[in-house]
């Protein structure tokens, strides 16, 4: 696992969700939580940001809201100039908060409309165009401050000096059982939807080399919570 240059290890001191390095200086802290579909990285994100006391950050939000202006606008998700002049054409904008972020499209707030089936089913084909992953990055890019992302290449091609990163993996059949509970579909329906997106987004969700694999199959959310804060930990990082 990286952590900033050798001489910072183990000696920092959290601030605010900000790193203090040996040299008193402070620098932002991004914390990456990648990994497939269901893996539960956005619930572990989620609390992880609330104990640092930083923003969390779904990447996938934003990938959802390109999406929905395509289906919206009855756009073709395959036509990779059709997606990109309409995200030219509407503001997209997210917002991070310490109470989750939220997707802001021409200013209403329409995070709510974000994980229907119907985005699900769709997003990975907007997702796969280079462009629309250039729009994703700048957009993730220019958020200040410290904050814990979640997403599948938030370690690897957006944020590849982020000091912490995480990948988090856990069996398809595990991951569909999770999907259920939180949708109340049909187990074997989740879980061809979830095999068939670990499919269209495998060319992007590599792990990084120097990510902190967390196999979380066998693992309480609580107990996937507790590794990644020790690991953070382990790294003098709170
Ligand atoms: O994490 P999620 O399920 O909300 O992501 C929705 C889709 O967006 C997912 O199927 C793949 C895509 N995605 C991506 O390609 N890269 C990311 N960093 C985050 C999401």
């Amino acid at each position: 696992m990286t952590v900033g240059n050798g001489g910072e290890r183990g000696a920092m001191a959290q601030s605010g969700g900000h790193v203090k390095t040996e040299r008193g200086s402070y620098v932002r802290t991004v914390v990456t939580l990648d990994g497939p579909a269901a893996s539960g990285k956005s619930s572990v994100a989620r609390r992880v940001a609330g104990r640092l006391g930083v923003p969390f950050v779904s990447s996938g939000l934003l990938y959802r809201a390109a999406t929905w202006l395509v289906e919206d606008l009855r756009g073709d998700a395959d036509d990779e100039g059709a997606v990109l002049g309409i995200l030219a054409e509407r503001h997209v904008r997210l917002v991070p908060s310490l109470t989750g972020d939220r997707i802001l499209v021409e200013g209403r707030d329409v995070t709510g409309e974000l994980h229907t089936d119907a985005v699900d089913g769709a997003v990975s084909a907007v997702a796969c165009h280079p462009g629309v992953r250039d729009w994703v990055a700048e957009r993730l890019r220019e958020i200040p401050g410290s904050f814990v992302i979640d997403g599948r290449d938030m370690g690897t091609a957006v944020f590849p000096d982020a000091r912490f990163k995480f990948f988090l993996t856990a069996p398809a059949e595990v991951r569909a059982r999770r999907r259920v509970g939180e949708r109340s579909a049909d187990l074997k329906a989740v879980a061809e939807a979830i095999a068939r997106r670990d499919r269209l987004d495998a060319a992007q969700s590599a792990p990084a080399h120097d990510a902190v694999h967390v196999e979380t199959g066998d693992l309480t959310l609580e107990q996937v919570v507790d590794r990644v804060m020790q690991a953070l930990s382990g790294v003098g990082a709170v």
